[in-house]
């Protein structure tokens, strides 16, 4: 490293960076005239005259008196400005079937699925489910739903029919629009029947209609509230005009897994949540919207796909590759061949894929022409200095700034991430907050850490993308997040500023695990297991590992009698490890299953984690003087030893 730790940003990048040094003063001398000045990026149908209003704290109403409509900003405003024939999006099937779909295709899309949604029943203000593979529709149809003032779920396509079904009974989704299947390593994948199954036996009675895409051609069962895609669409008028609604009014919820019980419908609105996404992604990923080719690999199932594929990216006018498969189909270099085959020079990714690719070796990579890359960006989970060093070299052709970029799905955009012409880089901080957010690390008595020191990670002033609150739910929002430091947002992350200054993020400091860049809550896995008539009670801790961050370990106490009473002893991992996947999708599911005869508990009741943790990474067991009984441990690490888990 040049100076010992940090990588300065080259004079020729940080002559032509979109941001420059001058923004952090902006955003420091006058905070909310800088977030309206990145508003007004944007196209106002009517003009806000008021910034923040923050007495209904902790719900805040951005830009509150304005209007727009969120899709003709990421769409019609371009085509007008001349830019219709730009390639917004490069479609890659897993297949290797491919699509190029310019701005104004992109538009006439949109308007014609917003008119199909309108005949479906879809109003301003409904919900609509989107439970789609990584294909163009999926950003045709939230587009769409934006368009029309209603709100989208995005279902990631990952998740079981009866996580769906939850998600939809919690929204009272009014229509739901799905595909036969999809393409997942390397074969066809079916999407049509978890649909079918959440909707079977009323269980979700406000289901009105279905709207199914084609895409593997496989069969599927017809019922009748469903219509396929391609009929619909070919009966649609591609004219349609995009209303103006309120900044405040809703765009999606996006359920995400909170510490305790169901999953959280985090709710985003408007105005002030496409203000960040797109400030951001411009700043943070150094966008020329002419030039750039850009290319997120997130799925739209989760925050990184609403707001750095679709509502970021098409606010600014980028092009960018979507990309519907597994890296390694049918080959491990297939991300290298696509960044090679489109010129991709803005890559952002998570830290479990960049890990896996330098367990491979960086002969895969080698083999590919990177050079057009210029930006490289991290998201969903710290991102190790060894990983961070490697794609820099392997990937980045040793030239390429790497943006670490920290936020959330609450947080609605990146929060802390350096600017990559101004940053001086250093591998595996996220370093700064971005200019306009005002971060403290704190103990657990609120006071402000000195550096060096752990601490909590707090939020002290509202921003734009803020979550408006939790879907139906009011007092969990308050509880969930603002209670532990009144009037402050707690994140849930531990965190350290470094003696320069920068932050370090040192993950979760609450139940929510992190498997692989994707947030998996202990209870809801818990309460899975514990669901199944074999377990009498159940602890789920992340344990780290060294590819996905941390994994997924139950450790159980059985009722043997049902077991044997089964004659299925020998299968106990399997059914167990079945049941998770059900309930919540083939992402949840423990790597490991311990059997154990008791569960470590303090006096009053609760689980100590921290020595499951212990006991599920190898290591010898740390204090155990507050548990109830304390030879609890003794006995749960003596049976490991012996070979007994599983
Ligand atoms: C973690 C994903 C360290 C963190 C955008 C956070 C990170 C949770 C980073 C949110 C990062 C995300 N460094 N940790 N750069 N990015 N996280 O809601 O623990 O799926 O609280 O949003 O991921 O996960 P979520």
């Amino acid at each position: 490293m040049p100076d010992g730790k940090s990588f300065s940003p080259s004079p020729e990048f940080a002559s032509q960076a979109i941001a420059k040094p001058e923004i952090y003063a902006a955003a420091k001398s006058d905070r909310l005239a800088f977030w309206a000045e990145q508003a007004r990026a944007l196209h106002w149908a009517k003009p806000f005259t008021e910034i923040l209003d923050w007495s209904h704290a902790p719900v805040a109403r951005w830009f509150d008196d304005g209007e727009l409509n969120v899709s003709y900003n990421c769409l019609d405003r371009h085509v007008i400005a001349g830019h219709g024939d730009r390639i917004a999006l490069y479609f890659e099937g897993e297949p290797g079937d491919r699509r190029e779909i310019s701005y104004a295709e992109l538009t006439r899309e949109v308007k014609k699925c917003a008119n199909v949604l309108t005949r479906l029943g879809v109003g301003k203000g409904d919900r609509v489910a989107i439970y789609l593979p990584m294909i163009p529709e999926a950003v045709i149809t939230m587009l769409a739903v934006a368009r029309l003032g209603a709100i989208h779920s995005v279902v990631f396509g990952g998740f079981s029919a009866d996580a769906l079904a939850t998600r939809i009974n919690d929204a009272d989704v009014r229509v739901v629009v799905t595909a036969d299947g999809g393409y997942r390593k390397g074969k066809a994948s079916a999407l049509k029947p978890a649909v079918d199954e959440a909707l079977a036996n009323d269980r979700c009675p406000t289901v009105e209609q279905v709207l199914v895409v084609k895409r593997t051609g496989e069969d599927v069962v017809w019922n009748d509230q469903d219509h396929w895609w391609h009929d619909e669409m070919a009966k649609a008028s591609d004219e349609h005009e995009a209303q103006a609604f309120p900044s405040e009014q809703e765009l999606f919820i996006l359920y995400t897994s909170g510490t305790t019980g169901a999953p959280k419908g985090i709710l985003h609105t408007s105005g002030g949540y496409l203000t960040q996404a797109a400030y951001t992604h411009k700043n943070i990923f150094d966008l020329h919207p002419e030039t750039d080719v850009y290319w997120c690999t997130a799925d739209v199932g989760w925050i990184t796909g609403h707001s750095y594929v679709v509502y970021g990216p098409l606010a600014n006018g980028a092009s960018q590759v979507i990309y519907e498969g597994t890296p390694d189909a049918p080959h491990p270099g297939r991300w290298w061949e696509i960044i090679e085959r489109y010129k991709v020079s803005i890559f952002y990714t998570a830290p479990t894929a960049i890990r896996s690719f330098m367990k491979l070796g960086r002969e895969i990579p080698d083999k590919f022409d990177l050079s057009s890359l210029r930006v490289l960006g991290s998201v969903g989970e710290p991102i190790n200095p060894e990983a961070w060093l490697w794609y820099r070299s392997a990937i980045g052709g040793d030239k390429c700034p790497v943006v670490d970029t920290w936020w959330q799905t609450e947080t609605g955009a990146i929060m802390v991430s350096p600017l990559p012409g101004i940053t001086s880089l250093k591998p595996g901080s996220a370093q700064t907050p971005v200019p306009g957010i005002e971060i403290k690390i704190v103990n657990e008595e609120g006071e402000e850490v000195p550096r060096g020191e752990a601490g909590l990670l707090t939020i002290t002033e509202p921003w734009p993308s803020m979550l408006r609150g939790i879907w139906r739910n009011p007092g969990r929002f308050h509880e969930a997040y603002w209670s532990r430091f009144e009037g402050q947002y707690f994140a849930g992350d531990g965190a350290k500023f470094d003696d320069d200054g920068d932050i370090w993020l040192l993950g979760r400091v609450d139940d929510v695990m992190n498997v692989s860049g994707h947030r998996l809550s202990t209870a809801e896995i818990e309460s899975s297991l514990v669901g199944h008539p074999w377990v009498a009670e159940a602890a789920v801790v992340g344990a780290s590992d060294e590819i996905t961050g941390q994994a997924v370990v139950a450790f159980v106490i059985l009722r043997l009698d049902q077991v044997e009473a089964a004659g299925e002893a020998e299968n106990i991992s399997k059914i167990l490890r079945e049941q998770v996947s059900k309930d919540i999708g083939p992402i949840a599911r423990p790597r490991q299953i311990m059997v154990v005869a008791e569960l470590p508990k303090t006096r009053s009741g609760k689980i100590m984690r921290r020595l499951l943790r212990d006991v599920a990474e190898g290591r010898p067991v740390g204090d155990v003087t507050t548990l109830a009984d304390t030879s609890v441990m003794s006995v749960i690490s003596a049976k490991l030893a012996d070979g007994a888990s599983d």
